[in-house]
């Protein structure tokens, strides 16, 4: 079982979501929080127009539009606290049972930033300051995002490449636990 408040801790310090980013992405979400719909058909746009994305969204467009906008809504409302990263931890695990390539996680995530950049400017082109500062913090927060379902996504590999081998080669897990604690390189 993971501990959140440490993977929490860990994600933070690295993509640098402090809790005066944090502040900014909140006081900006009256501003942004409307032209959020936009900004998820054009990511859907964007997805479908990927031929090897095609696949993972045929005939679930509707609904992964509606709960892409509301995991969006949050990142301008919060809290990032613990059960904020275990939920996007479990978000992880339920693109690994879709079998959706990792590097996805990445290239959405990528495309968010894009799409979420071009939003800023447009809405503070005449104050240079909130812009640096905004675009700062979505970097930070979608790369603590990004951190916390990568880190899912390797548990939940391992653990499926584990079962598998277990099924194969008829050894117990009680068994592989005692082989594994046993064995020293
Ligand atoms: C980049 C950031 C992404 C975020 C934050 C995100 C978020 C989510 C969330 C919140 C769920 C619902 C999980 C649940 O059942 O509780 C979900 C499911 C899903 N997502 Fe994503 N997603 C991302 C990228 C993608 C991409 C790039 C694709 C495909 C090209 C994708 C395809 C799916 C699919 C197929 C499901 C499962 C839907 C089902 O259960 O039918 N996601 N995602």
């Amino acid at each position: 079982m993971e501990n959140f408040t440490e993977l929490s801790k860990y994600a933070k310090a690295f993509s640098g979501l402090t809790p005066e980013r944090e502040a900014s992405l909140l006081a900006a979400g009256p501003d942004i929080k409307p032209h959020l719909p936009e900004i998820t058909e054009q990511f859907y746009a964007h997805l479908l127009a990927v031929p090897s994305a095609n696949r993972f969204l045929e005939g679930r467009v509707a609904a992964l539009k509606a709960t892409h906008l509301r995991w969006m809504e949050g990142l301008f409302s919060g809290p990032f606290d613990d059960s904020y990263t275990q939920a996007m931890y479990r978000v992880g695990a339920v693109h690994v049972q879709v079998k959706l390539p990792v590097e996805f996680m990445a290239g959405g995530m990528t495309i968010l930033q894009q799409k979420l950049s071009d939003l800023v400017y447009s809405i503070y082109q005449d104050s240079p300051g909130q812009v640096q500062t905004l675009i700062k913090s979505i970097n930070a927060v979608i790369g603590f995002t990004l951190i916390v379902m990568q880190q899912s996504y390797q548990a939940s590999t391992i653990a499926e490449e584990l079962d598998k081998f277990l099924k194969i080669s008829g050894i117990s897990r009680i068994l592989f636990a005692n082989l594994a604690k046993a064995y020293k390189d």
